[in-house]
């Protein structure tokens, strides 16, 4: 069929050696495991205050399209920059959808291992997206191989790598232009630097979906020199218009709150990573950031998510990643529930 030659990676049958996270996602919830460390969607409650704040809200009008004043105000005020450069969106991936859309015409390079959504974005506006290799051996230390629109995401999912500041250096010096996607950035375990404080050539996209945990509210932000930022401006009015007026209002306050919220969330996953590396007999690169870790496998990534369903816990196979000897696995259950499903993964597959 013509649309699945378009879309290479995407569409594979029960037998095939590749499986992408629809196909994943499909099987997982046939077989209604005990442990969900599939989707990167966290158990730790939303704060209390989040939810306080959605209850003060008393109308719920058309927003502006750029975002509300108050919550772009609170945004500049976090990232250091000028209101005019802050835009809001519906959510991280839609923030991704629109600066991706603004550089169509540009081949993008992002880093493999990848978030699928780049791929599925990339399809979507018909977007040539290339590769750039990360070395496993050097935690998976990326090559910015030419100049050219570079789409990376530190914090990473799937590994879990922060770049130091030596290569944000090599990345804002050899890049046109960065989007950095930093959905994962008050989750770190190591000092993160954005590409943001080093270069003007560089747009930000933030989300409310990880720091809150509210994958639900679709709130998120795009930091962006004023002529990009009004091209999100666009993209907002031809997609959702504006994101939810009625949860920006709610968190517009709580913006200032996001660096105590940060460090909290932070120590809940550096101690779920202990948990991995003590529970899980698989080799995989101590994540710095973010809640994933990205063991190799002595098999494939498919071929581990079947043998750990079969014993009651999801993954995501690495192919969804671009990488067929990985599994991908979000470290989101409390302690004590994390540690017996790594324990149960382990024999099912050896590490490589
Ligand atoms: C790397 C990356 N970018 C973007 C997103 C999308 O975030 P949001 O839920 O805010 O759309 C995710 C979600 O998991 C992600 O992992």
């Amino acid at each position: 069929m013509a649309l699945c030659a378009a879309l290479p990676n995407l569409k594979m049958g029960r037998a095939a050696a590749t499986m992408d996270m629809v196909e994943a996602l499909a099987e997982i919830n046939r077989a209604r495991p005990a442990y969900r460390l599939d989707i990167g969607e966290s158990d730790v409650e939303p704060p209390e205050e989040v939810f306080e704040a959605l209850r003060r809200v008393g109308d719920a009008p058309y927003g502006p399209s750029e975002g509300l004043p108050e919550l772009r105000e609170a945004l500049a005020g976090l990232f250091g920059v000028d209101r005019d450069e802050v835009v809001v969106v519906a959510g991280g991936r839609h923030g991704v959808s629109a600066l991706m859309w603004a550089f169509r015409k540009a081949r993008i390079i992002t880093t493999r291992p990848y978030y699928p959504g780049y791929l599925e974005i990339a399809s979507a506006f018909d977007i040539r997206l290339d590769f750039a290799d990360t070395d496993e051996g050097r935690g998976w230390s990326p090559q910015f191989p030419r100049r050219g629109v570079y789409l990376v995401n530190y914090p990473n999912n799937p590994t879990g790598a922060v770049l130091d500041r030596a290569k944000v250096r090599e990345l804002v010096d050899v890049a046109e232009f960065v989007i950095s996607d930093e959905v994962y950035r008050d989750i770190a375990f190591v000092e993160f630097e954005s590409p943001l404080k080093l270069s003007p050539n560089v747009a930000v996209v933030y989300s409310f979906s990880k720091v809150f945990s509210v994958p639900g509210f679709r709130l998120g932000a795009v930091i962006a020199p004023r002529d990009l930022a009004r091209l999100v401006v666009k993209f907002n009015r031809a997609t959702v218009n504006s994101a939810s007026s009625v949860l920006q209002k709610a968190v517009a306050p709580l913006v200032p709150e996001i660096p105590r919220m940060a460090a909290r969330l932070s120590e809940i996953y550096r101690r779920r990573v202990e948990v991995a590396k003590r529970a899980l007999g698989l080799k995989f690169v101590e994540p710095k950031g973010a809640f994933y870790i990205f063991p190799r496998l002595g098999c494939s990534g498919v071929e581990f998510l079947r043998r750990a369903l079969q014993r009651g816990v999801s993954v995501l196979p690495g192919e969804a990643f671009g990488s067929s000897d990985h599994a991908r696995i979000a470290l989101v259950l409390p302690e004590d529930r994390l540690a017996a499903a790594l324990s149960a993964l382990n024999g099912t597959c050896p590490s490589a």
